[in-house]
């Protein structure tokens, strides 16, 4: 086979696998993790969110009324794009690395999907007031780790800057909307404020997912 042909099939494999998706049809971490360079594929296990706690995550906050969610610590975009093919939601994802917003962006055009932002960003570029829906995957406890087990050395991480940046979220879930929705996988080190009522209900069945609705 040619290296063209090669690439169409590639190319067409890739589509059906998101369109399987679209149609609630089983998708695993391994063929949906190959949309992306060998790189991002080997941190799958450890950092980015399985397929099957994605689409429901995101069934989540749409049965619950957000419209637009925020990742918050959205690496290449995996939460992002399953939750934009399997709901009607808008995403935006916030990531501080920049080769893991520009290999996501990559996917986004190349497989034309809807409704993603990805911001190249930390927490002070993010204006929460834009947002009724925020999904958290344990963003900040790779500060805690020995740096030979984090997503690469682009970023200074530290514990430090992980209790800064839980105090934020803290703040600024304190101060959001009735209605606002958080979903976290694997919690994301803080206490979600008062205010909230967790809806255990809604996530059994999946371990240390968990949903919560502003009073
Ligand atoms: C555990 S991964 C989760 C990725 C994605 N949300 C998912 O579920 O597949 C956490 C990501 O958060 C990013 N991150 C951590 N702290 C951040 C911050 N303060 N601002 C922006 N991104 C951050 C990391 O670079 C990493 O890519």
């Amino acid at each position: 086979m040619s290296r063209a042909a090669g690439s169409i099939s590639r190319n067409e494999a890739r589509r059906a696998l998101l369109a399987d998706l679209a149609a609630g049809r089983v998708v695993s971490d391994l063929a949906f993790d190959r949309l992306y360079p060998e790189r991002i594929r080997k941190l799958s296990n450890r950092y980015w969110t399985p397929v099957q706690v994605a689409c429901r995550a995101a069934s989540l906050f749409a049965k619950h009324g957000a419209r637009r969610v925020l990742d918050i610590g959205a690496g290449m975009g995996k939460f992002c794009v399953i939750a934009a093919i399997t709901t009607d939601l808008e995403l935006s994802g916030i990531e501080q690395r920049e080769s893991l917003v520009t290999a996501g962006r990559e996917v986004l055009a190349a497989y034309d999907i809807p409704r993603v932002t990805l911001i190249h960003g930390m927490l002070d570029d993010v204006d929460f007031d834009a947002y009724d829906g925020f999904y958290l995957f344990n963003p900040f406890e790779e500060g805690t780790f020995a740096s030979s087990q984090w997503v690469d050395r682009t970023i200074p991480l530290s514990e430090e800057r992980a209790t800064e940046d839980i105090a934020r979220v803290e703040a600024a879930l304190a101060r959001a909307r009735r209605g606002t929705c958080v979903v976290t996988f694997h919690g994301f080190g803080g206490a979600i404020p008062k205010g909230f009522a967790h809806l255990p209900e809604e996530t059994r069945g999946v371990p240390f997912l968990r949903l919560w609705v502003k009073d």
